[in-house]
């Protein structure tokens, strides 16, 4: 069931849940005046007898009284006014999306007080960001026959403003949410082919130019590097290069934004074959892939004025006697030569070549890759933080400020000469391992910074640890997240639309 997201003056006829913001120290919202007299005035001595409810962001508590008998009272806090931002909302519209389905709600609205501002965000954003929680909790599910909220309805004399401010948040919503439910996807469900049509389908007619590279015409191509990694696969791999041209046709065309990301459909480790337990998470090896064309998604649906081209390598690495070998030399799409020396660190070869073609064909003023590269990141900064290496300040700057605005916590990583220098081969351009097992994150950094050129501004995400999560979150339930569709949308529209 689709989720339908409303803003009317008042909650709409068949409203069964009313939810009435409370803020810190039980201080109830004037929310509450949509609410009968009587109604609020039981609400309020209510909320003075309250041991644990108080007020703070996120608590949720029934009211003991029934408006008129028809509806039924939720109360939710909202904090402090100084603390709550675009985030804390979203927070709080996940919590609301899980208790409103316990209860069983089919149609909920949130009441717009006239209280006093909150200091960092306008009462009416508040409510887009909680609409974007609630919608954002909800999973595209459609096997999911249980009783689900069909409208959550933000109802007050501003939702006009609220509408306004939803309007783009529900774009990525639905870029990201599509992201997760590729990364939920079973492995002998999406596969490269499987994957590719899926991207197709569902681009193409947003308006997205959609072409797809089968194997023979990656060999044609010399994709040597993605195609050594599927030897093993009797799925074939696939590259898909996606193109979002948004510029007014007037503009003049200037240089694409690139985005390339990981699409390994699962990752068995190949001859060097990962062990047995947790193996089943290697599903979400295509993360980054997940996340670039959730991107696009989010790019085509509100429209964005920027001209941007999304590349993702697809392929699984699988054992058997057709795969490729560690000690293998494999020939890519750049012409330099990679010593292989470990099958499991697979994702490096597929993105070198996206990064080259991408790089070489389009000409782009930024490339950014997403990938679920290395452990070695997770072992870091864990399901929380994505380790970001970048090679521009610039750049860098406009993915902090985006981070910093949608919550997808970014955290700047060390591209140095050295890790660089380490993955220079005896017997070939580069090698695929770095000499010891440290510093994984930083040595897979530096191999794929051999295939950077021209000086071009590049941040390689690794999203090993935030592009799936082992346990439900406020705003996402596990495992896939859908991670760096919202930062990246943010970025382009703060910092490259319109230029
Ligand atoms: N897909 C994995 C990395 C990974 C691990 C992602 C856990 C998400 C969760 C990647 O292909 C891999 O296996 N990397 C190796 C590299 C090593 C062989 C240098 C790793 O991290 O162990
Ligand atoms: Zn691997
Ligand atoms: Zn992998």
């Amino acid at each position: 069931m689709t989720l339908n997201i409303k803003f009317a003056a008042k909650p709409t006829k068949d409203t069964d849940t009313v939810i009435i913001g409370v803020y810190a120290d039980n201080n109830l919202s004037t929310a509450s005046d949509a609410l009968n007299v009587d109604t609020a005035n039981l609400i309020e001595s209510f909320l003075g007898k309250q041991e644990s409810f108080k007020g703070k962001s996120g608590q949720i508590i029934t009211a003991p009284v029934l408006d008129e008998g028809k509806t039924r009272i939720l109360l939710v806090g909202l904090g402090d006014p100084d603390k709550i931002d675009g985030s804390a909302a979203e927070t709080v519209g996940g919590k609301l999306y899980v208790a409103l389905k316990s209860i069983g709600s089919k149609s909920a609205a949130f009441i717009l007080g006239d209280d006093e501002e909150p200091e960092n965000i306008s009462t009416a954003d508040m409510g887009a960001h909680i609409a974007m929680g609630v919608r954002q909790y909800k999973t595209l599910d459609a096997e999911d026959e249980s009783p689900e909220l069909g409208t959550f309805t933000i109802a007050g004399k501003d939702n006009k403003k609220s509408a306004k401010t939803y309007e783009p948040l529900g774009h990525v919503a639905a870029g990201m949410l599509w992201a997760r439910d590729l990364v939920n996807e079973p492995p002998n469900m999406l596969y490269p082919e499987s994957f590719a049509k899926m991207i197709k389908d569902e681009l193409k007619p947003l308006g997205v130019e959609v072409e797809i590279f089968d194997e023979k015409k990656l060999e044609k191509l010399g994709f040597k590097a993605q195609l050594a990694v599927g030897m093993g696969s009797a799925r074939t791999p696939r590259t898909v290069v996606m193109r979002w041209n948004g510029k007014a046709a007037s503009k003049k065309k200037s240089q694409p934004l690139a985005f390339v990301g990981k699409g390994v459909t699962f990752d068995t480790g190949g001859i060097n074959i990962k062990p047995s337990g947790g193996m089943e998470d290697m599903k979400l090896d295509m993360g980054g892939a997940a996340a670039v064309v959730g991107l696009m998604k989010s790019l085509a649906l509100r429209n964005a004025k920027a001209d941007v081209v999304g590349i993702v390598g697809l392929v699984e690495n699988m054992p058997s006697d057709r795969a490729y070998r560690p000690s293998d030399v494999i020939g890519s799409y750049s012409g330099k030569t990679i010593e292989v020396l470990n099958t499991d660190a697979e994702g490096r070869l597929v993105l070198a070549d996206c990064l080259t073609y991408v790089q070489r064909k389009y000409d782009p003023a930024l490339v950014v890759d997403l990938a679920t590269l290395t452990g070695a990141m997770m072992i870091a900064l864990g399901h929380e933080y994505c380790g970001t290496f970048v090679n521009d300040n610039d750049l860098w700057e406009n993915m902090e400020s985006a981070s910093k605005s949608t919550g997808e916590k970014l955290w700047r990583m060390p591209l140095d000469a050295a890790f660089k220098k380490e993955m220079v081969s005896s017997i070939a351009d580069v090698k695929s391992l770095g000499n010891g097992r440290y510093a994984g994150a930083c040595t897979a950094a530096g191999f794929l910074e051999h295939f950077i050129e021209d000086n071009r501004p590049w941040a390689h995400m690794d999203i090993a640890g935030t592009a799936w999560v082992k346990s439900d979150s406020a705003i996402c339930p596990k495992p896939g997240t859908g991670f760096g569709v919202r930062v990246l949308d943010k970025m382009i529209a703060d910092h490259y639309e319109g230029k």
